[in-house]
């Protein structure tokens, strides 16, 4: 096998596999139902479609049912309703024809910790039924891709975890899947490999792959997706970009920390009242007010609460966060229930 050095190799074979037709999504997901034993229904009548060369992600809290819709859409759990498809493939009724489309990166990383890198893709491109003759140009390719060519023949065990990670993500690409799933792709790496996998996901975007990740991460959502779906209680509350996101918020907002919890209903309603206000939340003791003009409202936001009394630990404006938009859409915050 040739060892492979500095930027990976172009892979002109990959960006027109078969099953990527122009104009065809590369996954469309349908009314997606998911009931598990018990009468949990971890997933909702989710749908949306990915396209071609487009990074998709799946932002919600734990136990939204991100993982239970990529394992459907991976084949691994039966849906209980809903279509899956993947480059025009039904994952129910084509399977096989699915798994040889998509790669899929689960959310545990599962190595054999005495293989050595090298043996597990090796091991990996021919449970894929990677062609003989291709395997090793591959492996090639996909080591350098996550920058582990130089460890290749190296126990696992003597790897790090970002090291385990980026291995993980080498297997489920040396297939030259039309549409790669990453479930957390980043969680517990160091900042260093994070940027790492983020650079890693670009460049498969880039050769044409759709990508599907989860991610608990606002900042990942909004740095790597080209679109966004928020998921929570098994429903995508809302979808789009991240600036379509924070359109749907309103163009900008007032940020008022409060010195305490709560607001009379007399304070509110003057609040909601004041010109240029277009809506006004009150989050424990953050208070988001929707607005056109942000930087003429903050002074009257200001005043007002002067009026009662009310002294504000900080008041700041300016584009709502992806932050302040899921809180919007769901009612809680992303960590409150994680
Ligand atoms: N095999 C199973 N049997 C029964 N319930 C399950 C099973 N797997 C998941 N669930 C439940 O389904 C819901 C969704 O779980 P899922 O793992 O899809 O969430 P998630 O969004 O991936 O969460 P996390 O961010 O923690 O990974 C949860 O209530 C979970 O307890
Ligand atoms: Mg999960």
């Amino acid at each position: 096998m040739s060892e492979s050095r500095g930027p990976a190799p172009a892979d002109p074979g990959g960006a027109q596999a078969p099953g990527g037709a122009g104009g065809q999504p590369a996954l469309e997901v349908q009314g997606l139902v998911k009931d598990y034993p018990g009468g949990v229904r971890a997933v909702d009548g989710v749908s949306f479609t990915i396209a071609p060369g487009e990074v998709f992600a799946l932002l919600g809290p734990n136990g939204a049912g991100k993982t239970t819709t990529i394992k459907v859409l991976a084949t691994l759990v039966r849906p209980t309703a809903g279509t899956v498809r993947v480059c025009g493939h039904d994952a129910v009724r084509e399977p096989d024809r699915v798994r040889a489309l998509l790669g899929y990166v689960p959310q545990e990383v599962a190595l054999d910790r005495h293989m050595t890198g090298l043996e597990h893709l090796e091991l990996s491109a021919r449970l894929y039924r990677v062609p003989a003759a291709e395997r090793a140009g591959r492996i090639a390719h996909a080591l350098a891709l996550v920058s582990l060519a130089d460890r290749a023949r190296e126990p696992i065990k003597r790897y790090s975890g970002g090291m385990k990670k980026r291995l993980d993500l080498a297997c489920g690409l040396l297939h030259r899947p039309r549409l790669l799933i990453l479930d957390e792709p980043t969680v517990g790496l160091d900042l260093q490999t994070r940027l790492e996998v983020w650079r890693f996901v670009r460049e498969l975007r880039r050769d044409g792959a759709a990508v599907l990740l989860t991610t608990h991460d606002m900042d990942e959502a909004d740095e790597l997706a080209d679109r966004i779906a928020i998921v929570d209680h098994g429903k995508v509350q809302a979808q789009g970009t991240a600036a379509e996101l924070r359109a749907g918020f309103g163009g900008a907002m007032v940020k008022v920390e409060l010195g305490q919890a709560d607001l009379d209903d007399g304070a509110r309603a003057a609040l909601a009242g004041l010109e240029g206000a277009r809506r006004c939340e009150l989050r424990g003791r953050k208070l988001l007010l929707a607005t056109d003009d942000a930087a003429a409202l903050a002074p009257r936001v200001a005043a007002a609460l002067a009026a009662r009394g009310l002294v504000p630990r900080a008041i700041g404006f300016g584009q709502p966060s992806l932050d302040d938009v899921f809180l919007e859409i769901t009612g809680h915050a992303l960590r409150d229930e994680a």
